[in-house]
């Protein structure tokens, strides 16, 4: 068997399914119990399968010992021993048939010694929380659900075995009353329809405790579900607060108002984009190299897009993304404006732009392409204006970064010369 990875989508199918087996067993254990069920039914036998197999897995599927992620199979075995190994077994063995046959049907009560896995929950729902791509906030709903509906069970069960509720229906209608009970006594509303029998103090007190701790579950559910409310879209929430405050300053400053919807378009299309946050406030709190791996990933489009950088080596890319900086522009922005002198070129990774020589167009370039590369290469003023007919998501290099490049990769310098050497001639026949 390979060597699963924590994060494999092989692994994390492998732990929500466990995750439905405990929950599963957890209900169904202590129903049967209760009902008085004896016999092990499918499902026991399906999870027990399961919970062996999952032993299995986990000899098999690296380790993250505090920072360190553990791979080698003596190592994981060992880590795997002494810690989660125990309650995987144990709660993996088929007590009832075993001692079922032995002593008879009175040890059903074993059966509950499969719930040991619950404490395993916590681990993987952490697991869970950390490689899947879900909103935090509905994973921690998931966790809440889990949690109050076994609770809400196991009390409803304790409810129907010292005898509260109608006792003469079947089973299924007795539990569905108790359930009710349950929870309308933990959400405090309780109304009364269903209430402890007034000459048991055992009713009585169990409904006191299940008052006590059902006040505080509902309480904490209520401040859980507000706080999830609050933060499912917070994202949105901080743009909407920082767009408030800059349509404040632009109307304090008496900004003309098309500039300002021309400003407020420009945020809208970050938010569009990249959900608000651009790529220097990303950057600026990562170390150097795990910035260099972010850049080669965020660039991997406009990589793969410019042709010049298609057939370039990894080493030239690595040093090309690093003095990239990433500009936007709206349509019908002036990025290159002629006659000016340049001290930049751009490499165009979304939208279009339009030539115009003396105001005339002459060329349309799309994704992929580059320009403002002619300045550079001759030191003269820009030969053309470069205008955004859509949003343009643009890659700016620098001068100093462009002749760095030239010098230190001859084909780059070769390659640019080429297609700017022909641009020129197109521009001397417009001349
Ligand atoms: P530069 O002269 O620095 O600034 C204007 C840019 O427009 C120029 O570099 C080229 O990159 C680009 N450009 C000029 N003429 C053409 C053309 N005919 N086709 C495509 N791009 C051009």
């Amino acid at each position: 068997m390979p060597l699963l990875s924590l994060g494999s989508r092989w692994k994390i199918s492998w732990d929500v399914l466990i995750i439905i087996a405990i929950f599963a067993s957890s209900l169904v254990i202590p129903y049967r119990l209760v009902s008085g069920e004896k016999q092990a039914g499918l499902l026991y036998w399906l999870v027990t399968f399961l919970f062996i197999v999952d032993v299995a897995v986990n000899f098999h599927t690296e380790v993250k010992d505090g920072l360190v992620i553990l791979t080698d199979r003596r190592e994981i075995a060992r880590y795997y021993l002494s810690s989660w190994f125990w309650v995987d077994l144990i709660s993996a063995l088929p007590l009832i048939p075993l001692f079922g046959w032995v002593w008879g049907p009175q040890v059903s009560v074993l059966a509950l010694v499969r719930l040991l896995k619950l404490v395993k929950v916590p681990k993987l729902f952490r697991a869970l929380r950390e490689f899947v791509e879900l909103p935090p906030a509905l994973l921690r709903l998931f966790v809440l659900f889990f949690w109050f509906s076994l609770i809400a069970h196991v009390m409803s069960l304790g409810w129907i075995a010292i005898g509260g509720g109608e006792i003469d229906r079947p089973f299924f209608d007795r539990y569905i009353r108790a359930l009710y009970w349950c929870i309308t006594t933990i959400a405090t509303i309780g109304y009364g329809d269903y209430t402890p029998n007034h000459d048991s103090n055992l009713q009585i007190i169990y409904t006191i405790a299940v008052q006590v701790i059902g006040v505080g579950m509902f309480g904490y559910i209520v401040g859980n579900v507000a706080t999830l409310v609050v933060n499912i879209d917070a994202a949105r929430a901080s743009f909407y607060t920082r767009m408030e405050e800059i349509r404040n300053y632009m109307r304090v400053k008496r900004i003309p108002i098309s500039l300002q919807n021309r400003i407020k378009n420009y945020y809208h299309y970050l938010w569009e984009t990249r959900q608000g946050i651009t790529d220097v406030d990303f950057f600026s709190t990562l170390p150097h190299p795990l910035r260099t791996e972010i850049a080669l990933f965020l660039n991997k489009a406009i990589l793969e897009k410019v042709p010049l950088f298609k057939t370039a080596d990894e080493i030239f890319l690595r040093e090309v993304v690093e003095e990239l900086e990433p500009v936007v522009f709206l349509p019908g922005d002036f990025i290159i404006r002629q006659g000016q002198y340049g001290d930049c070129m751009y490499f165009l990774n979304t939208g279009q732009v339009e030539v115009l020589v003396n105001g005339k167009r002459v060329a349309i370039l799309s994704e992929g392409s580059f320009f403002g590369e002619m300045a550079l290469i001759k030191s003269e003023k820009r030969s053309a204006s470069v205008r955004a007919l859509s949003y343009c998501d643009t890659y700016k290099l620098s001068r100093h970064s462009f002749e760095r490049l030239r010098q230190k990769y001859p084909e780059f310098d070769r390659q640019i010369s080429e297609i700017s050497r022909e641009r020129e001639k197109s521009l001397e026949g417009e001349e």
